[in-house]
């Protein structure tokens, strides 16, 4: 399998989408809006997590195109949650991707504590043999959600898969700590918007 030449489309779709969402971003600034888009980050999934899910998933490698949707991955970071629903609406209004698939894992968090909205989209993308419909997954969180789930990835590496129940524990209150800071947060950006149409109105 020539993987350079497999995942070259997946590059390039993550490239796009990176550029577009930051060029969202830097719209709003020129309008002097709030942006709801804090910072975006992008990567096409390493070869040996493709085969590693590949095998766990039982999904033959012929039908990865289309049943692997995360092989290209962008991520959307949001200072409010309201943003991440800005974000999304933002996303389904566009004529250059179609959602096929979303999940709100805001309103039912899984076990761990994840939180996030995952967006499936399809993005054509020219390549010298023509156009390609390749499928990527957007993520959409906080910055509190990112802070949670980075470090829950990086002790689910460590411990592969299976943290220690004290630390799974500890995992838990982090995320209920994680979603009060985000409502606390919440609370204050009206409190701002608020005294910000006050001032407008004077
Ligand atoms: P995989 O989890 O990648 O096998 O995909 P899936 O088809 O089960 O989709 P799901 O929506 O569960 O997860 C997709 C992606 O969301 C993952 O690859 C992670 O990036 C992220 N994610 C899902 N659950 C968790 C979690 O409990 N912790 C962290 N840190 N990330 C998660
Ligand atoms: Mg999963």
């Amino acid at each position: 399998m020539n993987w350079e030449a497999t995942l070259a489309p997946y590059r390039q779709v993550v490239e796009e989408l990176k550029v577009k969402l930051k060029g969202m971003r830097s719209q709003f600034e020129h309008e002097k809006r709030h942006s709801p888009i804090e910072f975006i980050t992008g990567r096409v999934k390493p070869v040996a997590s493709i085969l590693e899910k590949a095998e766990r998933r039982k999904i033959p490698i012929e039908k990865l195109e289309k049943e692997m949707q995360d092989i290209a991955g962008v991520r959307v970071v949001c200072q409010f949650v309201d943003d991440i629903y800005t974000v999304v609406d933002m996303i389904h209004l566009r004529r250059d991707m179609r959602v096929v698939a979303e999940k709100d894992y805001i309103s039912h968090k899984k076990d761990s504590g994840y939180r996030s909205y995952h967006i499936i989209v399809e993005y054509p993308v020219e390549t010298i043999d023509g156009m390609k419909i390749i499928l990527a997954e957007i993520q959409v969180r906080t910055l509190a959600m990112n802070f949670w789930a980075t470090n829950e990835h990086s002790l689910n590496y460590k411990y592969q898969g299976s943290i220690p129940k004290e630390i799974k524990e500890r995992l838990q209150r982090a995320a209920e700590a994680a979603f009060k800071l985000d409502e606390e947060m919440s609370k204050i950006k009206n409190e701002v918007q608020e005294a910000q149409r006050i001032f407008h109105r004077k």
